[in-house]
């Protein structure tokens, strides 16, 4: 039986998941250590261990670092995210996330490194008519970038079963919220989550919200989503980091609410929360944008018990807009005075 680990963890990519993983990891007395080539990630966010500079595509790098803190799990963050950029740079994608993977994978086997633990996403089920999606419903990606994460999952399920690894895929739905230490959140460049934009929208008039498609086959006409807390995303990590697994095991698991919320709900809670109008435009669908994407979340509740604390929408909202009133980092964030939204993050 393979026990999980209690010491030294490798986290590739510390970025908006991954900083806040961290912090979830070293509260349990596991020591964080991250792996990042800080292409799209902080610095600032490495606060809770040590920190190697590094390409999960460069092997000798990765065991390295492994070997170095004694590493006996990956949680395996680092990657490319953006769905519309992977349609028009596929070969961008498949060789961060897919070629990356495999050779981050091949320094686990040669370290022997028991655990991996995968950043997966809703995006590897695509389009579905389903009003809750469980594990086993198709895969059938709308992007490149949902493509590269089924890739990912089935690299990392083939080597559990031949190289006696444990391995999980946790298929987060929207990742959105801050921790409330307001020293992490979300600090994507370009930014493409609806949540921060539309606060920044609510914020600064000359920020022009789209709303992408408002002609779906949902109640309002605008894309259902499943916004699950970054804090709870960071807690399922360490439950699948310590949960006991025989060796060669493999699990993907969803990590949602079970409620979808849609776009114009979205907007409404930043603009009651704000107590500001936010005004957008309506734009054409883009491509790859499921109109549904909302988890049956029972099989994380059941293997890992597990199950999303901080979700509701109005505890998200309030979060971020606390990051979003005094990022600690992150390019094109203006101070707090300039957002009138200093009062939020006091
Ligand atoms: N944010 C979401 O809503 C969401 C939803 C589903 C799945 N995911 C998955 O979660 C993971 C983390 O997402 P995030 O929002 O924290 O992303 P992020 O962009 O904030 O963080 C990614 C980190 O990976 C690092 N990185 C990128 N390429 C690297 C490389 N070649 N070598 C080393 N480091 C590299 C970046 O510098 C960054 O720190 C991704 O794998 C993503 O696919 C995210």
């Amino acid at each position: 039986m393979n026990e999980g680990s209690d010491r030294a963890v490798l986290v590739t990519g510390a970025g908006y998941v991954g900083s806040h993983t961290a912090k979830a990891l070293h509260a349990r007395g596991i020591v964080p250590v991250v792996f990042d080539n800080l292409s799209s990630g902080y610095r600032e966010a490495v606060r809770w261990g040590p920190f190697e500079y590094g390409d999960i595509r460069d092997t000798a790098a990765v065991i390295s670092a492994i070997e170095k803190h004694s590493i006996s799990a990956v949680i395996h963050f680092a990657g490319l995210i953006e769905v519309g950029r992977s349609v028009a740079r596929p070969d961008l994608f498949w060789d961060v996330n897919v070629i990356g993977t495999l050779r981050l994978l091949e320094a686990v086997k040669l370290t022997r490194t028991p655990r991996v633990v995968f950043s997966s996403s809703a995006a590897v089920y695509g389009h579905t008519d389903l009003a809750r999606i469980s594990e086993a419903a198709p895969k059938h990606p709308a992007s490149p970038y949902g493509d590269t994460k089924l890739a990912g999952e089935r690299m990392i399920e083939a080597q559990c079963a031949a190289y006696g690894l444990t391995g999980f895929a946790l298929r987060y739905f929207n990742a959105a919220g801050a921790d409330t230490g307001a020293l992490i959140g979300e600090a994507h460049e370009p930014e493409t989550h609806l949540i921060p934009l539309a606060i920044a929208a609510a914020l600064d008039q000359s920020r022009a919200l789209t709303v992408f498609g408002d002609d779906f086959a949902t109640p309002d006409g605008t894309c259902l989503r499943d916004y699950v807390h970054v804090n709870d995303l960071a807690a399922a990590h360490v439950a699948a980091v310590l949960a006991k697994r025989p060796a060669g095991s493999f699990e993907a698991l969803n990590l949602g609410t079970g409620v979808g919320h849609s776009v114009r709900e979205v907007i409404a809670a930043v603009q009651a929360a704000l107590g500001r109008d936010i005004s957008f435009s309506r734009g054409p669908r883009r491509t790859g944008d499921p109109p549904i994407l909302v988890a049956d979340p029972s099989l994380a509740q059941q293997n890992l018990g597990w199950k999303a604390e901080h979700s509701g929408l109005d505890e998200i909202v309030r979060d971020a807009m606390r990051w979003e009133a005094a990022p600690a980092y992150g390019v094109g964030r203006r101070p707090p005075r300039a957002t009138g939204l200093a009062a939020v993050a006091a």
